[in-house]
């Protein structure tokens, strides 16, 4: 397999566009937007800059690794000579099923459609298409040049030989797959969000400030991030989605969002990328200071 193409070009997007280059496979990214397309290939090439200046990549490898992407607004172009494509469109199960019917209906025959969804059922996307048999979940982390874990979400037919090919290419792009089955959350979010969410009613019950709780997992627990600066780094309104599935899917009260979670989301507070979640933001700048006060 050689030729992959990423359907979206945001965070998520151009981190995975930027792996498969980085490792040898020749990407199209796709989106609907050249300027979006534009923005992606400078954070490529700034992402690739980092890795240059702690040198474990030389330059000639940067820029083999940009030759290697070329963009593309029609998908229906952007899928005609794909091996491989790696949806990591916006998380809105409507765009995912229409983009699956339509990738469907221009990509070879033969060629594998995975999903980066967080949350969408697999199952559910596959029934969009005539090959469920060939859809997959390829669930990368962000920073997606960093984070070593693909989590391999198998849909109710997706077929071993499908899987298996997923996990070996996932392997050659120097990541750790594990394979896990489709139900709500699958396994990083089914963990990570109860997580977080108890550590927004932590703060909502008056236990401790945002600091503190980050601070109390970030010294007694060694995570890189506290829950609250993740959850920000996530985005609010992602985490609040993912939630909700779960709530919805599983029909238990133990995933119920806290409430100070969707009063943030409503009030457009939705971490990092809206400049204010738990924290403060300022573009260009690594400082934080802490937004939310009892
Ligand atoms: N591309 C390439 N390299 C990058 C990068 C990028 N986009 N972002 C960061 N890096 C590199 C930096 O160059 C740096 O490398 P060295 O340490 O070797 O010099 C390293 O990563 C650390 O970066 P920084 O020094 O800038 O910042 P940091 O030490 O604060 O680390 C972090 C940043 C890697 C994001 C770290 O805080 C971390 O691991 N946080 C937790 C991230 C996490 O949990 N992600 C999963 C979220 S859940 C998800 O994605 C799925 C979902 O469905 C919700």
């Amino acid at each position: 397999m050689k030729n992959v193409t990423v359907i979206g070009s945001g965070t998520m997007g151009n981190g995975i566009a930027h792996v498969f280059a980085q490792n040898g496979f020749h990407v199209t990214l796709v989106d609907i937007s050249a300027p979006a397309l534009e923005k992606a290939l400078a954070t490529i090439s700034k992402n690739l800059d980092r890795q240059v200046a702690k040198g474990t990549l030389t330059e000639q490898d940067k820029l083999d690794t940009l030759g290697r992407i070329t963009t593309q607004t029609d998908l229906k172009t952007g899928v005609s000579a794909a091996e491989l494509v790696v949806e990591a469109a916006t998380e809105n199960v409507d765009l995912k099923l229409r983009i699956f019917a339509d990738m469907d209906a221009h990509a070879p025959e033969n060629a594998i459609l995975a999903t980066n969804t967080s949350s969408i059922s697999i199952t559910r996307i596959a029934a969009a298409t005539k090959r469920p048999g060939q859809v997959i979940g390829m669930h990368f982390m962000n920073p997606v040049p960093v984070m070593k874990l693909v989590e391999v979400i198998r849909g109710y037919a997706t077929s071993d030989e499908v899987c298996s090919t997923i996990m070996r290419v996932s392997g050659e792009l120097g990541k750790e797959p594990v394979e896990v089955n489709d139900y709500p959350g699958f396994v990083a979010n089914r963990i990570l969000m109860p997580m977080i969410n108890e550590a927004i009613y932590t703060l909502y019950e008056g236990v401790s400030g945002v600091a503190e709780i980050d601070t109390v997992m970030k010294l007694g627990m060694a995570h890189p991030m506290g829950p609250l600066q993740l959850a920000d780094f996530i985005g609010l309104d992602v985490c609040l989605s993912i939630l909700r599935v779960m709530h919805d899917g599983f029909g238990n009260p133990k995933y119920a969002p806290c409430p100070l979670l969707v009063n943030m989301v409503t009030a457009g507070k939705l971490g990092a990328k809206s400049g204010e979640g738990f924290y403060r933001y300022t573009p260009g700048s690594k400082e934080i200071t802490v937004a939310y006060k009892r």
